[in-house]
């Protein structure tokens, strides 16, 4: 009961093992906003089995994991359950994708991704432990948290 801090949810996803403190930026990535009429519950820094986390719960919707990837930038080792009649029917690591496009901004002002253009930024994975990514565009391997640079 202790740990208990979110109640269960019937059915939707549950977004576990987030990295703490990133669960609104989490949401920000997912292009939740919480104006629709959807139930979402978020716990942040919660003490689970392996430490501090944040939980994002959002329920009657499955995410797939494409859209959920895009999350791995900042919580490399959260965990995607997908629930349905209250039992987890799945549960998947996140991976980091290929490339980023459109979730990070460049941090060279100079950069074509920050001109007028109608450029999205876009990253290239270089490494994944540790990550490390750089600028299709200017090739700058931003030295900064990626989290801080999430649009
Ligand atoms: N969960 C939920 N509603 C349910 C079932 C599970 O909100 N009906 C949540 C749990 O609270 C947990 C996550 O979904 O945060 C994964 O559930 P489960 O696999 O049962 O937990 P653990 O075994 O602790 O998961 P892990 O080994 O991935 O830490
Ligand atoms: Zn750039």
């Amino acid at each position: 009961m202790k740990e208990l801090k979110v109640q269960p949810i019937k059915d939707g996803t549950v977004i576990d093992h987030i990295t703490p403190g990133n669960a609104l930026k989490v949401l920000k990535i997912l292009g939740i906003e919480g104006r629709g009429d959807s139930i979402i519950s978020i716990a942040i820094n919660v003490v689970g089995k392996r430490g501090r986390k944040d939980i994002v719960k959002i329920e009657n919707r499955e995410l797939d994991s494409n859209e959920v990837n895009k999350i791995a930038l900042i919580a490399p080792n959260a965990t995607i359950n997908i629930i349905r009649n209250y039992e987890v029917v799945e549960k998947h690591r996140v991976v980091v994708p290929d490339e980023i496009i459109g979730i990070v901004r460049c941090p060279n002002p100079n950069c074509i991704s920050n001109s007028k253009e109608p450029i999205k930024p876009k990253f290239i994975v270089i490494k994944r432990q540790p990550l490390r990514i750089k600028c299709y565009y200017c090739e700058r391997e931003p030295e900064m948290d990626i989290a801080s640079l999430i649009i």
